[in-house]
């Protein structure tokens, strides 16, 4: 037995994303965002499910909000879905869309809970898709517009932001690997977006300093794990340049102002560079307050020639594996962020996604997902030793505060701790949501 102890002004806290569990997608005046388009394209999400619904937060809020205050959480993260401020990427405000907000961080101050708001979790307006999207560099413009409305709007409540969430995904994942909106599959396209959101989220910084906001501002990157198989050279490489498509890729230009020369070399074998214009680094480069930091999964790697960009394999070592068919590596958490101490210095980190996928319904009122809470401790375990060995932690937040649309996997991947009813839309604790509650309380759980 063990306890595992947290400091004292520690943050606790649950995640959502507007498209995942808003719904309410046709109402008061929201425009459309690529996800509608995407999910109502045939073959593109798992059983044709669409966020038209999700978990109709927009009109159960307070319920929601009184879920995260029972579990005693310091801190609720949540996006605001940009087409329900700017219908149309730009342009007119759409007022409607700016009291919902309103009312949710009301709701949330009013119980003593702090918002954290992500804008761009990757429901972009279609509009400005139309136009070419985050290939088209008007899109970092009608972003900075909207962030600076938004600050402005809500400064005073709204003290935590963050500007993009893994930006990995709305780029590589979206645009190369196809998998999520808009689906292309151009590798030059895919590293010309990450390097556009990379400016968005500079442009965003450096106006939230010129207009004064009060607050913090930071960006989510997403990162992950390979471990070498061996101590073989080309292991060692491979492994590196897996990781670095998260990690370096995303964060030498934020925190050096530059990309990673190993990466930009291997990029352009494969026919693929950044299109950087002056002062581009610069802006990317700009000082963040705190870093967000989302860890799911991590494995063991080896080289393997013309496997994959980076002739990696993954090795099945016989880990365990979460309901989506990741693979459970708690050890990749403490080593990543042990490695983002070492190359970029002790910025306040927020682990602002992490969770697990388990699929158990209600029996008798109950969920009885032992199996998340397992996840949980080796991960908060994990994350504590990371701050043992000096890594800056201020907070953690799962993910997700309740089960919701997990993207191309539609509703059949449950990450919540508290259950979703598609049918009822009725919410129920699971037994994850009450060991989360406790440990929140204490501050410490027993492994
Ligand atoms: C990352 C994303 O930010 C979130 O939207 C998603 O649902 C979770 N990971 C789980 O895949």
């Amino acid at each position: 037995m063990a306890i595992i102890q947290f400091p004292k002004d520690f943050k606790w806290g649950a995640a959502t994303a507007s498209y995942q569990i808003e719904g309410a997608t046709n109402e008061d005046g929201r425009g459309v965002s690529i996800w509608d388009t995407f999910s109502k394209t045939p073959g593109k999400v798992h059983n044709g499910d669409t966020g038209d619904v999700a978990c109709d937060s927009y009109h159960r809020y307070e319920e929601d909000v009184k879920l995260i205050h029972d579990l005693g959480a310091d801190v609720y993260r949540f996006s605001v879905a940009w087409p329900r401020i700017f219908p149309n990427g730009t342009g007119e405000v759409n007022q409607k869309g700016v009291d919902y907000y309103h009312k949710l961080v009301d709701s949330l101050l009013e119980k003593g809970i702090e918002p954290m708001c992500t804008l761009y979790h990757w429901d972009l307006p279609q509009a400005l898709q139309d136009k070419g999207g985050w290939d088209n560099r008007e899109t970092i413009e009608a972003f900075v517009q909207y962030a600076d409305f938004m600050f402005k709007e809500f400064d005073g409540k709204i003290k935590k932001w963050i500007t993009v969430n893994e930006p990995w995904c709305s780029s590589f994942l979206s645009n190369y690997i196809g998998e999520h909106a808009p689906g292309n599959q151009n590798l030059q396209l895919a590293t010309d977006i990450a390097h556009h959101l990379l400016v968005a989220h500079g442009r965003a910084v450096k106006q939230f300093r010129d207009s004064n906001i009060e607050g913090e501002i930071g960006y989510a990157p997403n990162v992950t794990w390979f471990e070498p198989y061996s101590t073989k050279q080309q292991d060692i490489e491979a492994c590196n340049r897996g990781n670095a498509w998260n990690l370096e890729w995303f964060f030498d230009p934020v925190f050096k102002g530059s990309y990673p020369s190993f990466m930009v070399d291997w990029f352009k074998e494969k026919g693929a560079t950044p299109t950087i214009l002056d002062g581009d680094l610069e802006i990317i480069s700009q000082p963040i307050d705190f870093l967000g930091i989302n860890y799911y999964t991590g494995n063991v790697g080896r080289y393997k020639e013309n496997e994959g960009l980076f002739d990696l394999e993954n090795i099945d070592m016989g880990y365990d594996k979460t309901d989506i068919d990741w693979f459970i590596y708690p050890e990749g958490f403490y080593k990543v962020l042990v490695k983002i101490k070492d190359l970029y210095g002790n910025v306040p980190i927020y682990i602002t996604e992490n969770g697990a996928c388990y699929n158990e319904e209600p029996e008798n009122g109950e969920v009885a997902d032992h199996k998340r809470i397992d996840y949980l401790k080796t991960h908060l375990t994990a994350l504590k030793r990371s701050m043992d060995s000096g890594v800056n932690v201020k907070g953690f937040l799962y993910w997700s505060l309740m089960d919701n649309f997990e993207w191309a996997l539609g509703y059949s991947m449950r990450f919540g701790i508290v259950h979703v009813n598609y049918e009822t839309l009725e919410r129920t604790k699971k037994d994850s949501y009450h060991w989360f509650g406790e440990t929140i309380q204490n501050g410490e759980f027993t492994l």
